[in-house]
């Protein structure tokens, strides 16, 4: 049976990529799309989405949603991602559905869907946190997957933060202290895979759809690795965490207490891990530890590279 999930995202290349992957996964059933405050306002995530799904010529259309933009003085992320999101590309957008406001839209298909339903959160945690404030009795939520939160290796949006985590404290803090089933995968599962220039060969005799995409966006996002993270090569984040709900063998686990930092004056937007081993700490959430690196880049690469 095929997996109902929603994407929250703010496209951005990672998060184009990991669209195109769930596009190109056959496992999941995609309801709806919802664009996030984030790289881009959320305004700017959504023509995004409009233009991957475009370029994907995506058939089955997936219900679409926008967010707020909050917190308004929060930075983007314009010179990782290019103005457009995608890579200075300006693709056009033929597919323009109308939006609904995003957490009206998730909140309806987690208390009226007959099947379970699993988020997959790549952006700030905004749309979700307000969602789930809209939701009242039972849902189908099966899972929530976030891509967010660096435990044990510095932060890509201050030396602790995590970019999605970083952008809105609160909300990540709202999702993650939820009691909902919630799998964090952190930046320390996906800056430990690099994808190179000899990864992209792969791509290099795609016509169109996700491996086309792949070749006009990765060279631009490489460009900015080497720049701002001194890289030769690039992190996927999203599509890593994506690859979590179709590739679930590949990722190893486990409970723990996790929370996120709102006060701190240096240390705002840190996510905690209480990895003692006697925590007194009664778990929250799982956190992805482990990954088979391997054969995780080969699954991304070939799921991408698929026509
Ligand atoms: C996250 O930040 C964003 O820039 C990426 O799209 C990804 O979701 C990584 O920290
Ligand atoms: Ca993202």
């Amino acid at each position: 049976m095929t997996k109902k999930i929603i994407i929250d995202t703010d496209p951005g290349i990672d998060d184009a990529l990991a669209i195109a992957l769930l596009c190109n996964s056959p496992e999941v059933e995609i309801a709806a799309i919802t664009a996030a405050n984030g790289n881009l306002p959320a305004e700017d995530s959504l023509r995004s989405v409009y233009r991957i799904l475009s370029f994907l010529r995506v058939s089955e259309k997936p219900m679409i949603g926008v967010g707020r933009d909050w917190p308004r003085t929060a930075d983007d992320a314009r010179h990782i991602h290019g103005n457009d999101g995608l890579a200075n590309t300006y693709l056009p957008a033929f597919t323009r559905q109308t939006a609904e406001p995003a957490s009206k839209l998730i909140s309806s298909i987690l208390t009226g869907s007959r099947k379970p339903v699993t988020i997959v959160a790549l952006a700030p945690l905004t749309n979700i946190a307000d969602a789930l404030d809209r939701v009242e009795g039972k849902t189908k939520l099966e899972r929530i997957i976030v891509m967010g939160g660096a435990f044990h290796v510095p932060g890509n949006a201050s030396p602790v933060g995590e970019f999605n985590v970083f952008h809105d404290p609160e909300s990540a803090r709202t999702v993650i202290n939820s009691g909902l089933p919630v799998t964090i995968v952190p930046l320390d599962i996906t800056t430990s895979i690099v994808f190179t220039v000899r990864d992209f060969d792969v791509f290099s005799h795609s016509k169109a759809g996700a491996g086309k995409l792949a070749r006009m966006l990765l060279p631009f996002y490489l460009q900015a690795h080497r720049r701002y993270h001194k890289l030769d090569g690039v992190h996927l984040h999203d599509p890593i965490a994506a690859a979590l709900i179709v590739a679930a063998e590949l990722f190893t686990t486990k409970k723990a207490w996790v929370d996120v930092e709102t006060e701190g004056e240096i240390t705002r937007g840190q996510t905690v891990i209480d990895d003692r081993p006697f925590s007194p700490k009664a778990p929250n959430v799982d956190v992805v530890t482990a990954v088979d690196a391997e054969a995780l880049k080969n699954f991304i690469l070939a799921r991408l590279a698929e026509e």
